[in-house]
């Protein structure tokens, strides 16, 4: 896996660092630890990325230094669609009202995001979350979009593998130029990893963050059935490198598994799994 800034990251009309590894690292400091010691005076803005696995809230101050970020553990949302309207209002709601007390100030606007191969009436869902949250203002953008914020590739396929799926964008001279997702994500690796060893999907998620090592081996080839529905997603783009972010293949190893099945440079981030909410809070009004 590499963490170096891609050689062809582009200039991104955004405040904030420039080194998608430097916010990532800042951003990850901030996780569930209250509100950021210096906050600007100026506009903050909040992101909030609905996840099958987890919802996190990231925002940002005017300089676009993270300086409040947590996240809950959710089943309310599947692959982008919202199945449980109720429960996602109610943690965008706690994780709202503990950011607005921790920081001191009202969060009225915030963004959020859906997966790019979610219908249009789906994707509205997730702003209606907010807004059944308290967030008077709402933008929606798509997750792909939002990662490129974060990353600023200009010739690249950012790939974003969350729990449940996988999505594509392919951005040539900084434009989209196609975008595409599948099912396939952590939750499909823990199945190989709980088939293969014989033991519970709680225990395979577990030893998965625990002792990745162990894991990797065994979940190759579940690695490389996402690697195979990226190809598929980009077979026009073959000649551009690939920017894997989402927590969905974030073992050690993984993205070297994605870069031989590809035949291409893949360049993984740390934290990799913060790139999509620090981007949909990129895109806040
Ligand atoms: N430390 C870690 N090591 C390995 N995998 C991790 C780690 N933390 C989270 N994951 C995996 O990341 C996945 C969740 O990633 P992410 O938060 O990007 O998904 P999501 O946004 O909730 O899902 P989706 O985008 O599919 O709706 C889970 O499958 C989880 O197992
Ligand atoms: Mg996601």
């Amino acid at each position: 896996m590499t963490s170096e800034p891609a050689a062809d990251v582009a200039a991104l009309d955004v405040p904030g660092p420039r080194d998608p590894s430097l916010l990532l690292a800042a951003t990850a400091e901030r996780l569930g630890r209250g509100a950021a010691a210096h906050v600007t005076s100026g506009p903050l803005r909040v992101g909030v990325d609905l996840g099958t696995a987890t919802m996190v809230v990231v925002v940002l101050d005017a300089e676009g230094a993270p300086v409040w970020v947590d996240s809950v553990a959710a089943q309310a949302v599947r692959d982008g669609v919202v199945v449980d309207f109720h429960g996602a209002a109610r943690a965008v709601r706690t994780l709202r009202e503990r950011a607005g007390s921790d920081l001191g100030r009202p969060l009225p606007a915030a963004a959020c995001a859906a997966p790019p191969g979610v219908p249009a009436a789906d994707a509205r869902a997730c702003v209606h979350v907010c807004e059944a949250a308290g967030f008077d203002d709402v933008t929606l953008t798509d997750e792909v979009s939002a990662a490129q914020r974060v990353l600023g590739v200009r010739d690249g396929v950012v790939v974003d593998v969350g729990g449940g799926s996988t999505g594509v964008g392919v951005f040539r001279a900084g434009e989209l130029v196609a975008l595409d997702d599948r099912p396939g994500g952590g939750h499909h690796v823990d199945l190989v990893l709980a088939g293969g060893l014989g033991i519970g999907i709680e225990d395979a998620e577990r030893l998965k963050r625990e002792d990745p090592s162990t894991a990797l081996p065994v979940v190759v080839p579940a690695v490389e059935r996402v690697a195979e529905s990226v190809r598929l997603m980009t077979l026009g783009a073959q000649d551009l490198p690939v920017h894997l972010v989402g927590g969905g293949l974030m073992l050690p190893g993984a993205a070297a598994v994605v870069g031989r099945w590809l035949d291409r440079p893949v360049h993984g981030y740390p934290h990799a799994l913060l790139v999509t909410p620090v981007g949909i809070a990129r895109s806040a009004p």
